[in-house]
């Protein structure tokens, strides 16, 4: 089946980047002039997906409009040099469609997963974290590369990455076997999230790309509160992989955490001297 949609969980707090989040989106922070969350539709449109479920919450607004078109303002710039700005996400809002639904309570991605169940329905379909953002230059992006590898084995494909052993406490940890002749793709068996160093069975760390088929939202209904009181994704998925129906995929491209001050700092200064 083709993956026709992606999901964006988007309803946090941002908390780490207060006070500019106090009235600003976590996802609207620009990496340059461009929004994160615009970084992770253009990922999703280089992958061939057009359609875009977006789990929002209260004091998220401006994502609505950034996808839309403000005729105040394109009738101040029209015809003037900054006309040449808007041209990206003009031509992203003429490709795509933008539909959205509230997170009403904060209990975890999981549960935003879930919420978005009503715009994503019974097909198997993409999650973008705009927060973690990702890039391989000018060769195949992440989230197409990962279409590739669920193509192939038809069922969930979480995103890993190996990260230093004392930094397991942030991700979700899998731990798998390689499938038969290839050196980036395992079957999963086990799952952890934010195991503590000690715990961890391996450093391949989750990283915010997700494909996921539809039954793991009736899993996710079925889901217990996990790590800090909240319904995680990973719980639900670890029951897929009770069923070998969980690949991880170690990605080519490099990954920026812009829920960190670090990595948002970082992604600024690549995307500055690569652009
Ligand atoms: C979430 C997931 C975690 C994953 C991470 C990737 O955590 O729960 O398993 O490794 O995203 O960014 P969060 O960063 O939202 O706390």
């Amino acid at each position: 089946m083709k993956i026709r949609k992606c999901l964006f969980p988007a309803a946090g707090y941002g908390t780490r980047f207060l006070p500019a989040t106090k009235a600003t989106p976590k996802e609207m922070l620009p990496i340059l002039t461009k929004p994160l969350i615009q970084h992770g539709v253009e990922e999703a449109v280089e992958a061939g997906i057009y359609t875009m479920a977006i789990v929002t919450g209260r004091g998220k607004r401006a994502i609505e409009d950034h996808f839309d078109i403000s005729y105040e303002l394109e009738s101040q710039i029209k015809g003037g040099s900054k006309e040449e700005l808007l041209s990206e996400i003009r031509l992203l809002i003429s490709k795509c469609t933008f539909s959205y639904t509230r997170q009403i309570e904060m209990r975890g991605l999981g549960h935003a997963i879930l919420t978005g169940e009503t715009l994503i329905g019974d097909e198997p379909f993409a999650v973008v974290l705009a927060d973690d953002l990702c890039t391989n230059g000018d060769s195949d992006g992440i989230l197409k590369q990962m279409i590739e590898v669920f193509n192939r084995y038809q069922c969930s494909v979480v995103a890993i990455e190996e990260v230093p052993k004392e930094e397991t406490f942030k991700y979700g940890i899998i731990d798998g076997d390689l499938v038969y002749g290839r050196d980036d793709v395992y079957r999963v068996h086990n799952m952890i999230e934010k195991p503590n160093p000690k715990d961890a069975p391996t450093n391949m760390a989750i990283i915010g790309r997700y494909i996921l088929t539809p039954d793991i939202f009736d899993i996710l209904r079925n889901t217990k509160e996990g790590k800090g009181g909240e319904i995680q994704i990973t719980d639900a998925l670890m029951e897929q992989a009770k069923h070998d129906r969980v690949i991880a995929y170690k990605f080519k491209g490099k990954r920026f955490d812009c829920g960190s001050i670090d990595g948002f700092v970082e992604a600024t200064n690549y995307f500055y001297n690569n652009s």
